[in-house]
């Protein structure tokens, strides 16, 4: 059996771009019985950029609730809240020292948000060794990622190795998974660029809590190129092939499959088709989750699972602990 292990920052709104790039891939696993997957929310992630404390604690919640309305089954999947299980953050000291700077600020996302200023967190470039330790604490196989995280997941790999030739074996050396449908979602405005929770121009983002009007405008505002051919090619047309790959996940049919049905249609009508499969599939996912957010099953669900993810921890904790020569 493989283990399967993802998690997402609660910040900003959880978007369709989240959705296909981390959900929806975990879901799709959820009913194979060669895996066992952990899902957790980031939420210490979260504090790399300031975050209104009231607001943090209720956006962990929600998201929580939104994973499950998108599909994610709890008897299959063990979910818990990063924060409330204090070893992960402490094998994450002990990684942190056995990572090199260098390999640390080479991260692209680090070098993006960094740019320009030094008026940033310590957290933000500590950030992908915090992940390493999200992922080496359980000995998780398998990381389901979008395109953006998989260099940070070959950090967690650089680093299991550097610790397990060091100290002898202690981690497992994990794989990331990078969806290829939708592998990047991209903004709807700007799509040659991912489509991203902290975007500054909303139009551009679909978020899982928007409204159906607001999707439906956003999808049929989008960007295109001017030939009104429907067809995948993501160099030349950025737009139409984010289009196909959203098309395709929300209703799960091929690329091909849409190709040919719209090819000749003009983008009219395909933005319009678009339009209302991902609203129709959103407003699904949003009457789930009204119906969960105060339910006491999210609770009880989060309780069980920080029970499993708190085992592995401190297990791995004890080891970790021992073989670099901490008191026991
Ligand atoms: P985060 O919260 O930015 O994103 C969560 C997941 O969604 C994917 N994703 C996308 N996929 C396709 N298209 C997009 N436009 C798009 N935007 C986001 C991300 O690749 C990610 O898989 N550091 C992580 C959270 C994390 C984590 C982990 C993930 C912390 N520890 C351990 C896996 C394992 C992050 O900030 O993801």
């Amino acid at each position: 059996m493989k283990r399967v292990l993802t998690g997402l920052k609660p910040t900003g709104n959880l978007t369709l771009g989240n959705y296909i790039g981390a959900i929806k891939p975990l879901i799709d696993m959820q009913n194979n019985e060669d895996y066992e997957i952990l899902l957790f929310v980031a939420d210490l992630h979260a504090l790399t950029i300031y975050q209104d404390p009231t607001l943090l604690k209720e956006r962990v919640k929600k998201f929580v609730a939104m994973y499950l309305a998108c599909g994610v089954d709890p008897n299959k999947v063990t979910m818990y809240i990063q924060s409330k299980n204090p070893y992960i953050a402490a094998i994450s000291w002990i990684l942190e020292c056995n990572t090199y700077y260098g390999e640390a600020s080479r991260m692209i996302q680090f070098k993006e948000k960094s740019k320009g200023s030094s008026n940033f967190s310590i957290g933000l470039l500590t950030y992908p060794v915090l992940m390493a330790s999200d992922i080496l604490y359980c000995d998780a196989d398998l990381v389901p990622v979008g395109i953006d995280q998989k260099q940070h997941v070959e950090l967690a790999r650089d680093i299991a190795d550097r610790f397990n030739s060091k100290y002898g074996m202690t981690f497992k050396v994990p794989e990331a998974l990078v969806t290829k449908v939708g592998t990047k979602i991209k903004d709807l405005k700007h799509p040659e660029k991912k489509m991203s929770k902290s975007e500054e121009n909303p139009n551009g983002v679909i978020s899982l809590f928007d409204s159906e009007e607001s999707i439906i405008k956003k999808i049929k505002g989008a960007t295109t190129d001017s030939d009104n051919l429907v067809y995948f090619d993501e160099e030349n047309k950025p737009g139409i092939s984010n289009l196909l790959n959203i098309a395709s996940v929300m209703t799960s049919r091929t690329i091909n499959d849409l190709e040919s049905e719209f090819k000749n249609s003009g983008y009219g009508t395909f933005k319009n088709y678009v339009a209302m499969v991902t609203a129709k599939k959103i407003g699904e996912i949003q009457s789930r989750y009204n119906e969960l957010l105060n339910s006491k099953e999210v609770d009880e669900i989060l309780n069980k699972g920080l029970d499993v993810s708190i085992n592995l921890a401190k297990e791995k904790y004890e080891l970790v602990k021992e073989k670099v020569g901490l008191s026991d």
